[in-house]
């Protein structure tokens, strides 16, 4: 089964969505952000799990990666598509950009990235260099194209661990690592999903330029109105994505 999680701006997949079952939040890992919800959108078997909990309360730093992950699973997840606000470093990232991202590079710090905790004796490792799914991506990709959207098909993910936004110096040292986007929630999510044989995928939509890329501050009157906006863009886009997906 295909889920979908929410980002900023994607707390539900609106009223196509009919709610069939819903998982307790409770995992070994702690709390999920929220009820894992299964259903059907239009004709398709979907999971859905916003990732800030409904009503945005959990921050990107506070999130349980691990109990949504391992919910997820449970509930026979092998696919995820992870909605993620991002600000634009790359000069092909203006505000309401959709992206594909196809790297990434974490720059988090002392969030629980891992289920191989070495409790069980065990030592296991994960190949992670291409960290996202290529079916998947070719899945959006060819959706974008059949909707006649934009979407940019490759960038470097940078996440960052928040809550405050970056200096314009630790931007301009991202840009040199070669990062394209910046956001805070992309890891340690992707990396458990690849723990977990998940395949997943990163659509990012831009919602500003990241600090010092333009001369403005960061503001989030102009984060909102772009989410708004580019929301309305990437819902169509996950539709036709995941009816690729899972025919
Ligand atoms: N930095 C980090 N995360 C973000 C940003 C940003 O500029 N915009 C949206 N999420």
């Amino acid at each position: 089964m295909l889920a979908i999680i929410g980002g900023s701006g994607l707390y539900s997949l609106g009223q196509d969505f009919h709610l069939l079952d819903q998982k307790s939040r409770k995992t070994p890992y702690g709390e999920t952000s929220a009820d894992v919800l299964l259903g059907r959108w239009h004709e398709l078997g979907i999971a859905f799990l916003p990732r800030h909990g409904a009503g945005h309360r959990v921050p990107p730093h506070a999130v349980n990666y691990r109990a949504n992950l391992w919910a997820l699973k449970q509930a026979g997840v092998s696919r995820i598509i992870a909605v993620n606000a991002v600000g634009g470093i790359g000069t092909d990232m203006a505000p309401r950009t959709l992206a594909l991202p196809h790297q990434l590079i974490d720059y988090s710090s002392g969030r629980e990235h891992s289920f191989f905790d070495g409790d069980d004796g065990v030592v296991q490792h994960v190949d992670f260099s291409q960290p996202y799914s290529a079916s998947l991506r070719n899945c959006l990709q060819q959706a974008a194209v059949q909707l006649g959207l934009v979407l940019v098909t490759s960038g470097t993910y940078g996440c960052t661990n928040g809550p405050r936004f970056e200096t314009a110096a630790e931007i301009e040292r991202m840009r040199r690592d070669g990062c394209s986007i910046v956001g805070m929630t992309g890891m340690p999510e992707a990396g458990l999903a690849r723990e977990l044989e998940i395949e997943y995928a990163c659509l990012a939509l831009v919602v500003n330029w990241a600090a010092g890329i333009d001369d403005s501050e960061i503001s989030m009157e102009e984060i909102m109105a772009n989410l708004e906006q580019g929301i309305q863009q990437l819902n169509p886009l996950l539709l036709a994505a995941a009816r690729s997906i899972e025919a």
